[in-house]
């Protein structure tokens, strides 16, 4: 657009220098292609220092006679100016309008591509962790009912019966009508406390040698805290071959420890009693991130597989020998990752497991 013919001040008693310039005004605004455009065209065809607002300020300087003339002029002129202007600046918006609509439309129907991932539950991949490392060292995993026997559970284990875990406070006795047993018969199920009667199981259905883990669950009639889960989950291993000892035991516990804690683990064994193993022991864990300093942590049971137990699986203690271990697996997660409250481990919140990362098989 040139604006430069109309600089020179128009007189308002000049007809064709003043139809000139509306018709500069009409052809800049016909041109104009955008609002913006249509902007500068107003201001520089009706602003003050345009050259119709300039000739408009020279009416008053006029002969009186002919003001009116002047004030026809510049008023008829001054209205198809603004009239064009209307008209574009209508037809521009409305052009915006659809253009915006057009490059601005939101397809609701499409797929965004922002899939919330879920995550694995830690304990999950942990109880992968164990098994990889028990399979990799050439044992097989092993499986029993959560619902068992009392005679695996205790019995073929050589809890007396009297022994104090068989009571009520502790265990969860299965309602002998609930599973149709006769009146007056005792159907002797209990949800299994421990993993230990898969070594009963195993013992007896398998093969010898055995060598086998069964991560898996267990329940006690425990109150849900910071420590405590009624349901929780516990690894098994057991051995039984010619010639195990202890030493074998100690190896295989420092290995796995090694697995789960990083090279610096160890392990220590410290004198207990279990009705299942003879010499008993509690399982000591060397534990470099305990909070106030390194130092040693409680972290499951072991011994050498009682003779009482091989002789109720059918097996000659004089010919065989094994060593077994039970741990917490949660205990075991919140010990390698510093995990305050039992809570968070079971209530399943996914923020919680989102924080260990999509770790595990597949990934
Ligand atoms: N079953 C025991 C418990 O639940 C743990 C355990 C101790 C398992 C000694 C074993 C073992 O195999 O030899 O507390």
């Amino acid at each position: 657009m040139s604006m430069s013919e109309n600089l020179q001040v128009l007189s308002p008693l000049d007809e064709a220098a003043i139809l000139k310039a509306v018709e500069n005004a009409l052809q800049d605004c016909s041109q104009a292609q955008t609002l913006e455009q249509l902007a500068f065209v107003r201001s520089s065809h009706t602003g003050e220092k345009s050259p119709l607002a300039l000739a408009n300020t020279q009416i008053k300087d006029l002969d009186p006679k002919d003001r009116a003339a002047a004030g026809k002029n510049m008023g008829m002129a001054r209205a198809r100016i603004t009239q064009a202007l209307g008209t574009k600046q209508e037809a521009l918006e409305e052009e915006a309008a659809a253009r915006i609509l057009e490059t601005e439309t939101v397809d609701v129907s499409i797929r965004s591509g922002r899939v919330t991932l879920g995550a694995r539950h830690p304990l999950e991949v942990l109880i992968e962790d164990v098994t990889d490392l028990f399979v990799s060292m050439g044992w097989d995993i092993a499986e029993g009912p959560e619902i068992e026997h009392e005679w695996f559970n205790f019995d073929a284990l050589n809890f007396d019966i009297d022994h104090p875990a068989r009571q009520m406070q502790d265990t969860f006795y299965i309602d002998s009508a609930s599973v149709g047993a006769e009146d007056g018969q005792q159907a002797n199920l209990v949800l299994r406390t421990h993993t230990s009667p898969v070594q009963a199981r195993s013992l007896v259905s398998r093969d010898l040698p055995v060598y086998i883990a069964c991560p898996g669950k267990v329940f006690r009639s425990d109150e849900l805290d910071a420590t405590h889960t009624p349901v929780f989950h516990q690894v098994e291993g057991l051995a039984v071959d010619k010639g195990l000892t202890m030493a074998h035991l100690k190896g295989t516990l420092d290995h796995f420890a090694r697995a789960m804690f990083g090279p610096e683990a160890k392990t220590r064994l410290r004198p207990s009693f279990f009705p299942f193993t003879e010499p008993s022991a509690e399982m000591d864990l060397w534990f470099p991130q305990k909070k106030g300093g390194a130092g040693w942590i409680e972290w499951g049971g072991c011994g050498v597989v009682n003779p009482n137990v091989l002789r109720a699986c059918g097996i000659d203690p004089d010919v065989y020998s094994g060593f077994a271990f039970g741990m917490g697996l949660e205990r075991t997660l919140m010990l390698r990752h510093g995990i305050a409250d039992m809570h968070d481990i079971v209530e399943g919140d996914i923020r919680f497991s989102s924080q260990f990362g999509l770790v595990g098989r597949g990934h």
